[in-house]
């Protein structure tokens, strides 16, 4: 196999092209074979529904190569659900979750080698996406759909990696609407949070944690990560139907069980901010990430939840457990991971 000359402890979460990308189309109403591909362009009419009344979805998980030497990609099938979900919320055609599991290991064995060293904290990133292609110009939804996955290796979602990092709330901005379409992952969602996420990003923050939308009283999700506190050993995350079921954080519940912590997944007001003793974001980029402070722009309030400037203990735990049944380090109990063959 060909090295890659890529340093993977400096790789940064952003696109670097690989070998190859896998393709499959739903035609006449039925999918047809799958493509693999070494192009990078997309060529489609100019009036897709992908580009105009955005029928876009995508999915983001990870491969990583273990201790054993071995390609753990995981949790395949909660993403492959999840598309379906999304691709049903925007009235495209869902993929079956046996045609999206062949892609994704084939997607990750056509590219073997750009998968990162154990040990280098790089992994390869898995983008499936789904979109529209037919031609509309009414309000409608296509009748023929593309899928791709592209993969690429990737370092720390937020730059400085497993250390805590600041989010800001503001009122100003919703990223959805409280019965819209936070609970799918959409293309229009990332588009509607870009003026909110560049404006935390200029302040020097990492993102925003965001409100429910409604009445902005309570919390719903940092950015393309969702939200999780613990206090009194236990661990607490939102309820809210604005936000992205997070794989991650399903899996950290329970991981978090499986630790002998208590879990309440339930509405959190803003002001119960103060009271945590440890908070994190969570999600396939944003793995596990320790939250240092939280700033209220609007009422000028700062939540302090690292007390020393280092990760709490149980965030620590948590992040390290889930690492290392990722790395094969730790035993699979939940059957969380596919193999690469
Ligand atoms: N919330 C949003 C809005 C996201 O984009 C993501 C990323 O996928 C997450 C949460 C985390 O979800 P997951 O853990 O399934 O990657
Ligand atoms: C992910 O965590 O997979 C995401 O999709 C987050 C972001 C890069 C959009």
């Amino acid at each position: 196999m060909k090295e890659t000359n890529i340093d993977w402890s400096s790789l940064p979460f952003g696109y670097v092209k690989t070998d190859y990308n896998v393709r499959c189309t739903f035609k006449n109403g039925e999918w047809g074979e799958i493509v693999v591909t070494d192009s990078e362009e997309i060529t489609m009419h100019m009036a897709a529904t992908c580009l105009h009344y955005g029928q876009e979805a995508f999915e983001g998980l990870k491969a990583f190569r273990g201790k054993d030497g071995k390609i753990r990609v995981f949790r395949t099938e909660e993403n492959g659900k999840r598309l379906q979900d999304s691709a049903r919320g925007i009235m495209m055609e869902p993929i079956p979750l046996d045609l999206f599991k062949k892609m994704v290991l084939m997607a990750v064995k056509l590219n073997e080698r750009f998968v990162p060293p154990y040990g280098s904290g790089a992994s390869l990133y898995i983008r499936p996406f789904e979109i529209g292609t037919s031609a509309r110009v009414g309000v409608k939804p296509a009748d023929e759909y593309t899928f791709i996955i592209l993969v690429t290796p990737v370092g720390p979602y937020f730059k400085n990696g497993f250390k805590p990092t600041n989010f800001a709330i503001m009122r100003e901005f919703d990223r959805v609407a409280p019965k819209g379409t936070g609970r799918i992952k959409v293309g229009g969602n990332y588009a509607a949070s870009l003026v909110a996420g560049e404006k935390a990003h200029d302040l020097g923050f990492s993102g925003v944690l965001y409100l429910d939308s409604k009445e902005k009283k309570y919390l719903d999700e940092c950015g393309a990560a969702n939200f999780f506190a613990i206090k009194d050993n236990t661990y607490i995350t939102p309820y809210s139907e604005s936000i992205l079921p997070s794989i991650t954080n399903k899996s950290l519940t329970q991981i978090a069980e499986d630790l002998g912590m208590k879990v309440e997944r339930r509405p959190i007001e803003v002001e119960e901010l103060a009271t945590f003793e440890e908070a994190g974001a969570c999600g396939t980029a944003a793995v596990c990430t320790p939250i240092g402070e939280i700033v209220d722009l609007d009422n000028d309030i700062k939540y302090t939840l690292s007390k020393d400037g280092n990760p709490g203990e149980m965030t620590t735990k948590l992040y390290t457990h889930l690492r290392g049944i990722q790395d094969g380090e730790i035993e699979d109990i939940h059957g969380w991971c596919d193999f690469v063959e």
